[in-house]
Formats: C-alpha cells, sequence, structure tokens
C-alpha cells in the first residue's frame, strides 16, 4: 500500500482503503502523530527557508530555560547552592535582557491571555504539547493514517485560498479553521462515494464537504433546514444534497440507511463518511454506525475529559492504561498542581474540581455520560466506563485525532490546552511556515474551535470482535 500522496484523485477501486497502513504499527504510547509532526519539514514543499527556525534562540528564552531545569523559572531563588556565581550572573543577564524588553518580570498569574503572552514573549517557546498526556483509543491492529505531516501541510497550503472563499465568514458555534481544514482533507484523501454529515447547523460544514469532493452526493441530517438561516444571513444549501430537515428530519440511529444509501446507488457503506457534529454521545453514535454498516467516521467535538456536552470518543478512551489517561481526585496531586496552573491560562483547561464529580468519579464529565447537548446526563460507574472502552476497542481499526493546525504562539487562540494535545501542523515557531501558508491573513478567531476532531475506522464486517 502506497505511503505517499500525490494530490491527484484517486481512482474508485483503491479510494476508502487508502487511508489504511499498517506501515507503522501504533505504540502504546499517546499516538502516531506527534513524532511525525515534530518531524515535518514544511521548507522542502515550497523551497522557501523558515527564517524561525534558523534565527538565533532568544538569550533570555534560554537562561529561563536554562533555570527552569534548576529550580524555579522566574526568580531563580533556589539556585543550587553550589552554583551562587553562576545563577547571580545568569540572573543579571536575565534582568537586564527582560528589562530591555519591558516584559513582565515575575508573575504570571493573571488569567488574561495578553499578560501570558506578555510573559512568554511567544517566542516559540515550548508550550508543553502533550505534558499532562493525550488519551486516545487503542485499535486492534495498530493501524494509523497513511498521510505524513508533510500531507498535511501541503493540504493546508491549497485548502486556506478555499476556506477564504467560504460563504459564512462568521461560523459562530459551528466549525472554525481547524476543524474545517480536517474535515475537508480527511474527506479528500478518503475519496467517498457519499458523504452523510449530522448536524448541518447553517450548512458550513456541507460547505466544506463539497469543496472537498465536487461531484458526490451528500445526505444532510440536521433538525432545522440551513436554509432557514438564509433569511437572517449567510448559510449554504448544497444543490447535490438530500435533506433531512425540518419535517424531514429524523435522528442518525433512527434513519434505515439500508435503504437510503440503495436509492442513492451506494451498495456499499463502507465506501461512505459519516461525519457527526451533532453533541450526541459518540458511543451510541459508533454503535448506530456499527449497525449500518459504516466504515468511516469524523467526530467534530471529540472533548476531553471533564469538558463538553455529549460523551465522547477521547474521554471513553481516557483510561489508566492510556498516557494521560486515568485521573486522581487527589487536590494534593502532581496532576493537580499542574492543573490548576495550567486552568488560569486556557480556557477549556480544567482543574481537579471541575474534573471530579462525587466518590472521585473523574471519567466523561464528573462521572457522567452527557448526551445530546448535555440534555441527558447519566451517571456511570467506573465500571460501566471501562467497558465502554473495551467495546470502543473491540470495533476499531484506527484512532486518528487531528493536531491543531498551528500553535498558539502562531494564533493566539487562548482555548484548547496544549498539555492534553497533539503537536501542532504548524508548530509554535514557525512563523515563516505559517505565513507562507497563508495562515497569517485570517482573523485569529477561526482558530478558537478546536476540540481534538477525530477520524476512526470502525472494523470491517466479519472483522469485528465483541
Ligand atoms: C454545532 S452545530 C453544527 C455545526 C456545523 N456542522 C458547522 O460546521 O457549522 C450542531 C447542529 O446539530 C443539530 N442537531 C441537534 N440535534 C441533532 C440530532 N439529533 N441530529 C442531527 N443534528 C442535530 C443542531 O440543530 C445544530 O444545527
Amino acid at each position: 500500500m502506497s505511503t505517499r500522496h500525490t494530490h491527484s484523485p484517486k481512482t474508485p477501486t483503491t479510494m476508502l482503503d487508502r487511508a489504511l497502513s499498517a506501515r507503522r504499527p501504533a505504540s502504546h504510547s499517546d499516538s502516531d502523530f506527534p513524532t511525525d509532526a515534530s518531524s515535518a519539514d514544511p521548507e522542502s514543499h515550497s523551497g522557501a527557508a523558515d527564517e524561525s527556525k534558523t534565527k538565533r534562540p532568544n538569550l533570555a528564552l534560554l537562561i529561563t530555560k536554562y533555570l527552569s531545569r534548576l529550580g524555579h523559572p522566574q526568580l531563580c531563588i533556589p539556585c543550587p547552592f553550589l552554583v551562587p556565581l553562576l545563577c547571580l550572573l545568569v540572573s543579571f543577564i536575565l534582568l537586564f535582557s527582560l528589562t530591555l524588553k519591558s516584559r513582565s518580570l515575575v508573575c504570571v498569574s493573571s488569567y488574561d491571555p495578553i499578560s501570558r503572552a506578555g510573559f512568554f514573549g511567544f517566542d516559540g517557546l515550548d508550550l508543553d504539547f502533550g505534558a499532562l498526556g493525550v488519551p486516545w483509543c487503542r485499535s486492534k491492529q495498530g493501524k494509523t493514517v497513511e498521510w505524513t505531516s508533510k500531507d498535511l501541510i501541503k493540504g493546508l497550503e491549497e485548502f486556506v485560498p478555499i476556506y477564504e472563499t467560504r460563504p459564512i465568514k462568521n461560523n459562530m458555534y459551528g466549525m472554525g479553521f481547524d476543524h474545517s481544514f480536517g474535515l475537508w482533507f480527511i474527506t479528500r484523501w478518503l475519496q467517498p462515494d457519499l458523504m452523510i454529515e449530522s448536524g448541518a447547523f447553517k450548512g458550513h460544514s456541507t460547505w466544506v464537504l463539497r469543496q472537498a469532493m465536487p461531484d458526490k452526493p451528500i445526505i444532510s441530517v440536521t433538525p432545522r433546514h440551513p436554509e432557514k438561516y438564509l433569511k437572517k444571513g449567510p448559510a449554504y444549501v448544497d444543490a447535490n444534497c438530500t435533506y433531512f430537515a425540518g419535517k424531514d428530519f429524523v435522528d442518525f440511529g433512527n434513519i434505515d440507511w439500508q435503504k437510503v444509501l440503495k436509492r442513492h446507488g451506494i451498495s456499499d457503506p463502507t465506501r461512505v463518511l459519516v461525519f457527526f457534529d451533532d453533541h450526541q454521545s459518540e458511543l451510541k453514535r459508533v454503535k448506530q454506525a456499527v449497525k449500518a454498516g459504516f466504515h468511516h467516521l469524523v467526530f467534530e467535538d471529540n472533548y476531553d475529559t471533564g469538558t463538553g456536552d455529549h460523551y465522547s470518543l477521547r474521554q471513553i478512551c481516557d483510561q489508566f492504561y492510556i498516557r494521560g489517561g486515568g485521573h486522581s481526585c487527589f487536590r494534593d496531586s502532581d496532576e493537580a498542581r499542574i492543573r490548576s496552573k495550567r486552568k488560569k491560562f486556557w480556557a477549556k483547561a480544567v482543574d481537579v474540581d471541575e474534573l471530579c464529580g462525587p466518590n472521585e468519579a473523574w471519567w466523561g464529565v464528573r462521572g457522567e455520560m452527557l448526551d445530546d447537548f448535555n440534555k441527558n446526563h447519566t451517571p456511570i460507574s467506573y465500571a460501566d466506563h471501562f467497558a465502554n472502552s473495551r467495546f470502543i476497542e473491540s470495533v476499531l481499526d484506527l484512532y486518528w485525532e487531528l493536531p491543531p493546525v498551528a500553535g498558539p504562539s502562531l494564533t493566539h487562540q487562548t482555548r484548547y490546552d496544549p498539555a492534553r494535545t497533539p503537536i501542532p501542523i504548524v508548530e509554535d515557531g514557525r512563523y515563516g511556515v505559517f505565513q507562507r501558508l497563508g495562515l497569517g491573513r485570517l482573523e485569529t478567531s477561526v482558530f478558537n474551535g478546536y476540540t481534538q476532531m477525530v477520524y476512526i475506522q470502525i472494523s470491517k464486517p466479519g472483522k469485528s470482535v465483541s
């Protein structure tokens, strides 16, 4: 199986299966992706040099990093007893350098992201991506996607100008840039015969699917028809889309998919891509998709444990045996201390008080399985939660979380916590690449919607183990 993406359209016979690759078995660490991402060499695609990678590192930053290894990064009080002279000298240089730059000198205690940026300088600083672990779902064969970080960079280059033509410029409550790119990239790579979306809102995701596959049919399942929004402002209604909307709305789980696919001339459900952005329990949706024989699923909101309004795959797979999985509600633990600090900086970070419900239940959202925009919340035992992860693992061939498109020092996003996130496609400090890809032209607000979009493959019928 090829491991290279040529960007030429795939032939129908090879398309959906191309997403699979056994070339790199999954380790039982977080994810295969960060390794790929960190070894990306985006310049090789354009010949354009990324100056930020080659310029001399900031002196203050280097010293701060050195001091942080010795002890407290800002005050330098607990310097090792044996190196007082070095500490004094380094402190002097640090103070001098920081004073010159008029930056906040000591504390980073504000909730205001601006003061965080003021302190860190956003100069290519290591923002601790994955420091608290990035839970992921194990798949049976340890397969991973065949695309690489270079493919993602190439995709970004192509997608930014497309995104700039979007009909709905302000898609508040819908997808931002990161997930729009992810959905477009995955869809275009897989080349499905039919696309199904559940949860369309004003139609932005329908538009994204259409950009990826100009000629293939779409089925959109959403309670309110996107044309209703047209009366008030921008919306997108697709000419080659069958809408289960308005009076025709039927929940994804109640649709007779065999009949509907047949009507669309599709005999093989594994050649269909299903995209969920309907804020329903992902456990429920996976079970329904398995029943219908679907193979390729994308979930837009793959919320981290303790956050969000529905039980997500990431929450389900957050288990003790996964790095970053399983949590302690003990307030004096290292994790608790780190979490409470990070909560000050990142809007979506949660501390242990938010993470834990009654009886130290940390799974799901405070021990509850949420569904339907948090309208239903069911307390579940840890045994139930564990059984749910075993079920997911038993039907899963592949799990891939989209990384954020670029680091927070570039996008100025202030919501997701890098400590629970895979390394971005364009890493912090790669300002040249960020600009070359045109990402700098986009409004900052479009980068604030990242919630770990995930692509999964369900085992084909006959391959699943219960
Ligand atoms: C976050 S919005 C979708 C945003 C859209 N995908 C986009 O990118 O702009 C969630 C949508 O799910 C719809 N929804 C609610 N319950 C649903 C259900 N059971 N099935 C499908 N869609 C549902 C809501 O009406 C809303 O339009």
